[in-house]
């Protein structure tokens, strides 16, 4: 089986620049994602820069049959991957009483269930090739969110579950990191409906920046990336205060904006 660094969430946003990131490094490539016609865009502008041409496998990672779908692919093309970059993500922004339901446990699904299966699944592979795990947290992984109380529990877990595989794993030379990004203009915000000036403008970091933090400080072997001094203080924060205080402002924050409309 050939090793490759297997990249979700690829079609767009942070998961393409950091499939960038890591072809520019020589790395061979999967890209999966739902949207084909994106994928093999990148796939072949990588491949245009002359570094070696991604595969591309789409499937739909919030659907378990997807999961396995993407999985039998690679293995029927004789790839297994030495580095897992799980970025596919998304959240919703709005009070989780009046949102969707259904919309809100898709979160889950794949925030968490498909990047805990794809994890374990692969960890096997990863571990015999010495390789790693990249998981794109989020700042929002370090405190409760009124308004994005789902998306923010999801990344709580992603934070938590990256950072015990980093400690089960390193004695084996396995690299298992968090990136934890602030605010980044993708496509993220438009389906998570969330306004343009919705964060402080200050957190905001371009995605070509966050995936070259995070491919060094993975790379490094770091247990946790924050790329970006003001969200590094807005992580520490909440570990430092009283939890109380925190969640009294972020709710506050959350009043003020449902208030602007
Ligand atoms: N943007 C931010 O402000 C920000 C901040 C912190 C953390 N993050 C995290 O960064 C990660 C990437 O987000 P982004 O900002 O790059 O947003 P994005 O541009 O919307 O990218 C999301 C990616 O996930 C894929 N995806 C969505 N649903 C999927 C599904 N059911 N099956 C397979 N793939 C699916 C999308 O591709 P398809 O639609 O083609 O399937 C897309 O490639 C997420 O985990 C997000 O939580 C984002």
């Amino acid at each position: 089986m050939l090793p490759v660094c297997l990249i979700t969430g690829a079609s767009s946003g942070i998961g393409a620049a950091l499939a960038r990131e890591f072809a520019s490094h020589g790395h061979s490539l999967v890209l999966t994602a739902r949207r084909e016609a994106e994928l093999n865009a990148l796939a072949e502008e990588i491949a245009t820069k002359g570094y070696a041409r991604p595969r591309v496998i789409a499937a739909d990672l919030g659907d378990p049959e997807g999961i396995e779908k993407l999985a039998a692919a690679m293995q029927a093309a004789g790839l297994e991957p030495a580095i897992l970059v799980n970025s596919a993500g998304g959240g919703l922004l709005g009070d989780a009483a009046l949102l969707d339901r259904a919309q809100q446990l898709a979160t889950i699904d794949l925030n968490n269930r498909a990047l805990t299966d794809l994890t374990l699944r692969f960890l096997d592979s990863v571990t015999r090739h010495k390789g790693g795990i990249l998981n794109v947290a989020s700042i929002a992984g370090f405190m409760p969110g009124p308004g994005m109380a789902v998306y923010h529990a999801s990344k709580a877990f992603v934070v938590s579950l990256t950072e015990a595989l980093h400690e089960e794993l390193k004695a084996e030379g396995v690299k298992v990191c968090a990136l934890c990004p602030g605010p980044v203009p993708t496509e993220f915000n438009d389906r998570a409906s969330v306004p343009h000036d919705y964060f402080p403008a200050a957190l905001s970091r371009p995605a070509e920046e966050v995936a070259r933090a995070g491919y060094a400080g993975f790379m490094a072997g770091h247990r946790i990336v924050v790329p970006g001094k003001p969200n590094r203080i807005a992580t520490l924060l909440p570990r430092l205060l009283p939890r109380g205080l925190v969640l009294g402002f972020l709710g506050w924050r959350w009043w003020k904006a449902r208030r602007r409309g």
